[in-house]
């Protein structure tokens, strides 16, 4: 099995290398300039030139809030939008696999349940209405794809919740976290080896919800890096969304039912506070060191 990666410069793409590249898989890592989702004529060339079978895109824009400015909202709407029924057209017709990553902001949060793969999505923000837009373009080619929707991802190489609050607990007395938005962590290493396994044991096609076991607020979620790092001089206090502004806004309920990954997997995915720990020991240790 030959897999490209788009996206090998991102947070999760970074780990998709790692894992990958653990299991002797030969990974082709064309650049951003090479293969720009804004510029549909590169991904036709890249299909027409490369012999791979699988298609990894881990590519997307990502910035949640920069969605909301009018200035950005055409290019952030290609990248993750319009850019994915090209790759599921070119992916279709080459007879390749498409695995493609989506959110937790393509549902509104009102459920009161964890949501499943087959609920309606409901973006409230325009970052979420991009994504949705990407997994419909998918569906509607319906090629071999794997659409995995993860939530609050964190690992090394990218911007992320627990670096933040490891970098202001070091830096200030006291942290505002709101409180009233629960769901799952993610580590980019267990989201990476989920997609390996899907790809390993040629699991069914079509969409799947992965995270870490376990479901939590914001704030608790800061609490435990808290607790796991012993960095307790600052004081961490719980705050409504409303406090905070920000100027997309975020569902209240991101948690996702596992079931379906769970039996992909054979066993449910490892804990959210297990997987923290290890980014907090090896990862987050060896790149302060
Ligand atoms: N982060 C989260 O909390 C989270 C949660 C749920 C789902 N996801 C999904 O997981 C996937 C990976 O996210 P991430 O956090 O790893 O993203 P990331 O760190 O922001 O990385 C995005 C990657 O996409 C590349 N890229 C951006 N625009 C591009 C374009 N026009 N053409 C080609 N490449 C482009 C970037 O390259 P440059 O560095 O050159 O710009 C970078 O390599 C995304 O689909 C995202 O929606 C993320």
């Amino acid at each position: 099995m030959k897999i490209a990666l788009l996206g090998d410069t991102g947070m999760l793409g970074a780990k998709i290398i790692e894992v990958f590249k653990a299991q002797n898989q030969e990974l082709l890592t064309p650049s951003h300039s090479e293969v720009d989702l804004n510029q549909p004529h590169t991904l036709e060339k890249f299909f027409q030139s490369q012999s791979f079978d699988v298609l990894v895109n881990c590519a997307a824009f990502t910035r949640v809030d920069a969605c909301e400015e009018p200035a950005k909202f055409s290019l952030a709407l290609n990248v993750n939008g319009t850019a994915l029924g090209w790759l599921a057209k070119f992916c279709k017709k080459s007879g390749r696999i498409l695995v493609h990553y989506s959110t937790d902001y393509v549902f509104n949060g009102r459920k009161e349940e964890p949501y499943l793969e087959t609920d309606p999505m409901a973006p409230i923000n325009t970052y979420g209405r991009t994504k949705s837009q990407g997994e419909k373009l998918i569906l509607a080619e319906n090629p071999h794809f794997y659409l995995i929707r993860s939530s609050w991802v964190y690992g090394p190489k990218g911007r992320n919740f627990v670096d933040t609050m490891v970098g202001l607990f070091k830096n200030r007395s006291r942290v505002e976290v709101v409180d009233d938005q629960v769901g799952g962590p993610t580590y980019t290493g267990d989201l990476a080896q989920f997609t390996w396994d899907l790809l390993a044991k040629k699991a069914a096609p079509g969409t799947y919800h992965f995270a870490n076991s376990g479901y939590v607020s914001w704030y608790g979620f800061a609490k435990e890096i808290q607790r796991q790092t012993g960095l307790s001089r600052c004081d961490v206090v719980p705050v409504s969304s409303e406090r905070v502004f920000r100027p997309a806004e975020r569902p209240a309920n991101s948690r996702f039912d596992l079931t379906k990954s769970t039996q992909a997997l054979g066993q449910p995915p490892r804990g959210w506070e297990e997987a923290l720990k290890d980014y907090l020991t090896k990862e987050l240790k060896s790149e302060a060191a």
